[in-house]
């Protein structure tokens, strides 16, 4: 049994491994009704429980639709509706669900939740999103980046704005696919050092260049993300507007990367703010191929926690 719960915590050949199956799924499906059943079933017979404690669109639809492709079922909780939400534990949560459910997806809040479900679950966990990470988006931003433009390897990937969770789990994938990241963006809202020093450690030439247009200089792959994550509290809403509006990436900030540059945000966008409606319905960006391939990478990633 395997948790997916971190690119860095993850084998770099397994990863790998995802991404190729991600990639032979999708292939598979090319042209069919969205309800057709995969020609195999590895979840048949299983129970797969998604827990949300934070909003959610792609991460919700695409594993719902992922798990019954693959002939599993599947039940949306609300951490609010849970007892969880009300005061009973994460172990004892983690260790009732194990005793209904073939696998747990999670979105929270603090990631010590996702540790401590995975430590007393016996059944696989998915982290479908922390405050410090988003390792299932990543996986479908490298499939995303493969498909249109060949290995990332080698290949320069800048991330503009905020040094949040995507970000994190971008720093962490530099290391284990081996591409360079520049993250720009204002100082105080720089990625943590903990993930900047694992890139680094891990290989990976990790930049921070707080000028936005020497930063894109060259670039392979623009990436950017909402200015107010889910875990950022409204109060902070100007000040961070303020310091994050000079990073807006529209068509000048493209223009200084490659011609052939790929932009991708993982969504919900907010138009006209991080991006301008310019970039985002550009053919540069890839943004909604990013949303599609949620489905395929996390098929992947559930057979590989499913492999014996
Ligand atoms: N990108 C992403 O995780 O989107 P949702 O918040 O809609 O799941
Ligand atoms: N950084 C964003 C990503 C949403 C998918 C957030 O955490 O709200």
């Amino acid at each position: 049994m395997r948790h997916f719960l971190d690119i860095h915590k993850t084998p770099a050949d397994d990863l790998r491994g995802m991404i190729d199956d991600a990639k032979r799924i999708k292939n598979a499906r090319i042209g069919l009704p969205k309800g057709t059943p995969d020609a195999d079933q590895p979840l048949k017979n299983h129970m797969v429980a998604l827990i949300f404690e934070k909003p959610s669109t792609r991460t919700r639809v695409s594993f719902d639709v992922g798990v019954r492709q693959m002939g599993g079922q599947t039940m949306v909780l609300s951490g609010n509706n849970m007892q969880l939400g009300h005061g009973e534990t994460i172990a004892d949560t983690a260790r009732v669900l194990s005793r209904y459910v073939d696998m747990i997806m999670i979105r929270t809040f603090d990631e010590t939740t996702l540790l401590e479900m995975a430590e007393y679950a016996s059944v696989p966990v998915i982290n479908g999103l922390t405050d410090r990470t988003h390792p299932c988006q990543i996986m479908a931003d490298i499939m995303t980046y493969e498909e249109h433009s060949g290995p990332i390897k080698g290949k320069k990937v800048v991330w503009a704005g905020d040094g949040n969770n995507v970000c994190a789990s971008f720093l962490h994938a530099a290391g284990q696919f081996g591409f360079d990241l520049t993250v720009t963006g204002p100082e105080t809202l720089a990625p943590e050092a903990e993930s900047i020093g694992w890139a680094r450690d891990h290989g990976a030439k990790i930049t921070l260049e707080p000028d936005l247009e020497k930063a894109v200089e060259g670039a392979d792959l623009v990436v950017t993300d909402t200015w107010i994550s889910m875990h950022d509290s409204q109060t902070t809403k100007e000040r961070r507007h303020n310091q994050l509006r000079p990073y807006q990436i529209n068509a000048g900030v493209m223009a200084q990367a490659k011609d052939d540059a790929l932009f991708m945000h993982c969504l919900p966008a907010h138009r006209g703010e991080e991006a301008t409606n310019e970039v985002m319905d550009s053919s540069q960006s890839v943004v909604f191929d990013e949303a599609e391939n949620r489905l395929h990478a996390q098929k992947a990633i559930m057979r590989w926690c499913l492999a014996k």
